[in-house]
């Protein structure tokens, strides 16, 4: 696919695992844009603060901002990959270590203004997808199309397993996992909310393919009203 028009940016907003990454790594890809993952820059600053040690309970936000100094965000074919101390580090943004603190570093107000102006920087000169919980409210509020991303508990926890192990899970781990993403989903409330003008996607009993083409399409759509004399 061209390169898509730079002054394009999606945003694909929803509560944790609702297939966020993948929808919008899938709907860059068929149009010619980047996926800008919004987590994995709170995840490399996370990442970036544990490697520098001591208590979590003692972090302060000062001492995070200037871990966030050693993330970056790294240009491929059709994603950004964010970087720690210059070198990718995909498994430790995913492992278990930085899941349990990431919503305690994404609260902090100075932290989310860096992710924000990087994100910014970044759109301004690339078409992108971008996914998170506030794209669409806060740092893309002029986007050409904006998408909340809804999904069941129980829907979600079974593809993080299964995403995690490559099988379904069993009845002990879905019970867990939901558990796991509905104690984030708190915590992260606060900055989780739909756009006023964000269209509605609910994933729980669609294909992923279907939820792609799904959204190209409106992407589609808002792109010919753009042209309309
Ligand atoms: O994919 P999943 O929803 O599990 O997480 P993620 O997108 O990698 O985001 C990890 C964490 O970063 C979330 O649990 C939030 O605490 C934080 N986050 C945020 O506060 N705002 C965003 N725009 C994106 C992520």
């Amino acid at each position: 696919m061209s390169p898509a028009d730079r002054s394009l940016t999606v945003t694909i907003d929803g509560p944790a695992a609702s297939g966020k990454s993948s929808t919008a790594r899938m709907v860059a890809e068929a149009l010619g844009a980047r996926h800008l993952d919004s987590g994995a820059l709170y995840r490399g600053v996370t990442a970036a603060r544990l490697r520098t040690g001591g208590d979590p309970d003692q972090w302060t936000e000062q001492s995070v901002l200037e871990a966030a100094a050693r993330v970056t965000l790294a240009p491929g074919a059709t994603t950004f990959a964010a970087r720690v101390d210059g070198a990718a580090c995909e498994e430790e943004l995913r492992g278990d270590a930085v899941t349990a603190l990431v919503s305690l570093v994404a609260k902090m107000p100075h932290v989310r203004r860096w992710v924000n102006r990087t994100l910014q920087a970044t759109a301004a000169a690339h078409a992108v997808v971008a996914d998170g919980r506030d794209m669409g409210t806060t740092v893309f509020p002029d986007a050409t199309l904006k998408v909340w991303l809804v999904a069941i508990a129980s829907e979600r926890a079974r593809r993080r397993v299964l995403q995690r192990t490559g099988r379904p899970p069993t009845s002990a781990e879905l019970t867990s996992e939901t558990a796991e993403l509905e104690a984030r989903d708190r915590k992260d409330s606060e900055q989780t909310r739909p756009a006023a003008d964000a269209v509605w996607l609910d994933t729980s009993g669609i294909t992923q393919a279907e939820q792609v083409a799904q959204v190209v399409a409106w992407v589609r759509d808002r792109e010919r009203e753009r042209r309309k004399p």
